[in-house]
């Protein structure tokens, strides 16, 4: 959000900036979906709805799950929330407390630790490597487990790695968690933008090993291009759901009520345009990973989901020059005009975030720039080998 944020500023200072640092899919979002938000404000759709939904939602994200997952779960299971952030949030809120030690992974999307810190518990890291894709390891995840561990957080696909969990980890994971009594929060909220046929049932992993202690956050921004909608859902078991419900029907209440009319349209219409997108994606990838791969300096594999290009710079980098990536993404934005997120953003430094939620042309350009831009900066010797 800093870099969109310096982007606009220069954008309306006249200066011409490619931006790679997006967390949100550059398409409109469907027709369809808009509406039926259309719609609800025509039938003065406009009043509190329930704090934590109304029923057509709680059933079409149930029902979407029961079609995409084989797993059930009533309305008195399913919360609906501002955005999977808010999920996450509640379940943060309500599952977790002082003294208590939350285990994820990293690189992370850096809400998923502040919002272990603001329940007062402590983020433990378990890191992942490139080297294997960052995958997701339940021997080092249950490793890390102590008396004190209360909750484990997957989030898969990954932002910013693009990596997925492989099911047979997760379900190691939520028997190990079974037996100790140790929540599983998963963030799906990439969950429809995986580009290859790969196994990736979580709900049904988990529904089948741990699901008295397992909370899905899901959302409709990436999926359905709703970003700024800001709809998403957290489903567990209902006295989880209903501390928070609690928690929402006393903070924020509910979500938009013509908010939550699209997203049901969104859930039980035609997933036609979600197909679409990730084949549009899928395409920048492969063109965006042919281009970068031009230069063995910036090294990257292509991510199994969501649209980041995750790519390693530290052969780019010395004591003499960039020394950071945060300096390589400033410098970068300084002499080149491209924005990118350092990995600095997700405690991976070396690495830099690229967002592939932008247009070809864009991508080949920007390509252009930053493979220039590695030409210009790169430390003599690396730049020899
Ligand atoms: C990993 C991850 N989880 C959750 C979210 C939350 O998105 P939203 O609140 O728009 O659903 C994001 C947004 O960037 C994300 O990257």
């Amino acid at each position: 959000m800093k870099v969109t944020a310096t982007v606009d500023r220069l954008r309306r200072a006249g200066v011409e900036v490619i931006d790679f640092g997006a967390g949100e899919p550059d398409f409109p979002t469907p027709t369809s979906i808009k509406a039926a938000a259309h719609d609800a404000l025509d039938q003065d759709f406009t009043k509190y709805t329930p704090p934590a939904g109304i029923a057509e939602l709680k059933r079409a994200v149930a029902d979407r799950y029961r079609a995409d997952c084989g797993v059930d779960y009533t309305d008195a299971e399913v919360i609906i929330t501002a955005g999977g952030k808010q999920a996450l949030y509640n379940s943060a809120l309500t599952l977790f407390g002082p003294g208590d030690e939350v285990i994820t992974h990293a690189p992370y999307w850096p809400t998923l630790t502040e919002q272990i810190k603001l329940a007062d518990a402590m983020p433990v890291l378990v890191r992942t490597q490139p080297e294997d894709g960052f995958a997701i390891h339940a021997r080092a995840i249950l490793d890390a487990v102590t008396p004190r561990t209360r909750g484990i957080i997957v989030n898969s696909p990954c932002n910013p790695t693009g990596a997925l969990i492989a099911e047979s980890e997760l379900a190691a994971i939520g028997e190990a968690a079974a037996r100790q009594g140790i929540w599983i929060v998963v963030d799906l909220c990439y969950e429809k933008l995986i580009y290859d046929q790969v196994p990736h049932n979580l709900p049904g992993v988990l529904a089948r090993t741990c699901r008295d202690r397992t909370i899905l956050c899901g959302s409709a921004s990436k999926a359905y291009s709703m970003t700024g909608w800001r709809c998403g859902w957290a489903i567990g078991p209902a006295n989880a759901i209903a501390a928070a419900g609690a928690l929402q029907s006393h903070s924020t209440s509910n979500v938009t009520s013509i908010t939550q009319k699209a997203v049901v349209q969104a859930l039980t219409g035609s997933q036609a345009p979600v197909r679409e997108m990730l084949d549009e994606y899928r395409s920048r990838r492969d063109k965006l990973h042919a281009w970068l791969s031009a230069d063995p300096r910036l090294r990257c594999r292509k991510p199994a989901g969501a649209f980041y290009m995750f790519v390693d710079v530290s052969d780019v980098l010395s004591l003499d020059g960039l020394r950071t990536s945060v300096d390589f993404a400033d410098a970068l934005l300084e002499s080149a005009r491209v924005a990118l997120t350092p990995g600095e953003a997700f405690d991976a430094p070396g690495f830099i975030r690229i967002s592939y939620a932008t247009s070809i042309d864009n991508l080949r350009e920007g390509s252009a720039r930053l493979l220039e831009f590695v030409r210009a900066h790169a430390p003599r010797e690396a730049a020899a080998s």
